[in-house]
């Protein structure tokens, strides 16, 4: 599969950004983000020895958090468009032998059907060109009675609050992302997919026409971050 324009910008922005990624990513979200990734691993209920994939898996934060849970007896395999963010995946996960970190790309995952036991999407399917078609992907690799869970970021729904989470986002970021790589671009364009993105309720109707069952989704940090959590019918 050729990459599309987006697949091609993604690499060159991730790419800029991937050394300063997980410093920036703690103070844009004043260290909120571990908060919400502990209650994505806890609502995707992982159970020592699951076989787990955690697409655009990034530096690989959730990895980590993957791999504690499902111990050495189980697997856990991140796979991410971008090499740069890998590399340093690869260095943060160096103490967990029991992951292994594949270059792929979520619209065309290089695995069979029905071989996973969980699969996590954390603040990807806002970057990939088709949200729907990573979430048909996610639901044919993941084993009938597993369960997927996607962290994403969102828009709040209070109007004042929204407002300030805009002017947030469209200044602070672009300033915060300048200051540490030198380019506003990529922190610009957080602001613009953030705004784009489809409402929580749009998701959830997606999760449900592929064919999702159980189809949960909660707002965390007054709708700063939405998870949603899905079932693959079966036994
Ligand atoms: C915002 S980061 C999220 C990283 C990580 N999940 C986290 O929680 O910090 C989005 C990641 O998606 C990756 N990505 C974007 N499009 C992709 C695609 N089509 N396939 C695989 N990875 C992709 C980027 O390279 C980047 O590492």
């Amino acid at each position: 599969m050729r990459p599309s324009k987006k697949e091609r910008w993604q690499k060159v922005f991730f790419r800029k950004i991937a050394p300063s990624y997980d410093l920036v990513n703690t103070l844009i979200s004043f260290g909120l983000h571990h908060h919400w990734r502990n209650y994505t691993i806890e609502k995707a209920d992982l159970q020592p020895g699951h076989r787990v994939l955690d697409v655009c898996c990034g530096t690989g934060m959730i990895t980590k958090d993957l791999a504690q849970k499902v111990g050495p007896q189980g697997k856990v395999v991140g796979l991410d468009l971008s090499p740069a963010m890998l590399k340093i995946a690869a260095q943060n996960l160096r103490a967990y032998p029991w992951i292994e970190l594949v270059e792929g790309n979520a619209l065309a995952l290089p695995f069979p059907n029905d071989v996973f036991d969980r699969t996590v999407i954390g603040y990807g399917l806002r970057n990939v060109a088709d949200p729907r078609q990573a979430l048909a992907e996610l639901f044919r690799v993941l084993k009938p009675g597993g369960k997927v869970a996607a962290l994403e970021l969102a828009k709040p729904r209070a109007p004042v609050f929204n407002r300030l989470h805009r002017i947030y986002t469209a200044v602070c970021l672009p300033l915060v992302g300048y200051l540490f790589t030198g380019d506003k671009k990529p922190y610009q364009y957080l602001h613009h997919s953030i705004q784009t993105y489809p409402a929580p309720e749009k998701i959830t109707r997606i999760f449900q026409e592929i064919g999702f069952t159980n189809v949960c989704c909660t707002a965390l940090s007054w709708g700063v971050v939405t998870i949603h959590v899905a079932n693959k019918p079966g036994p």
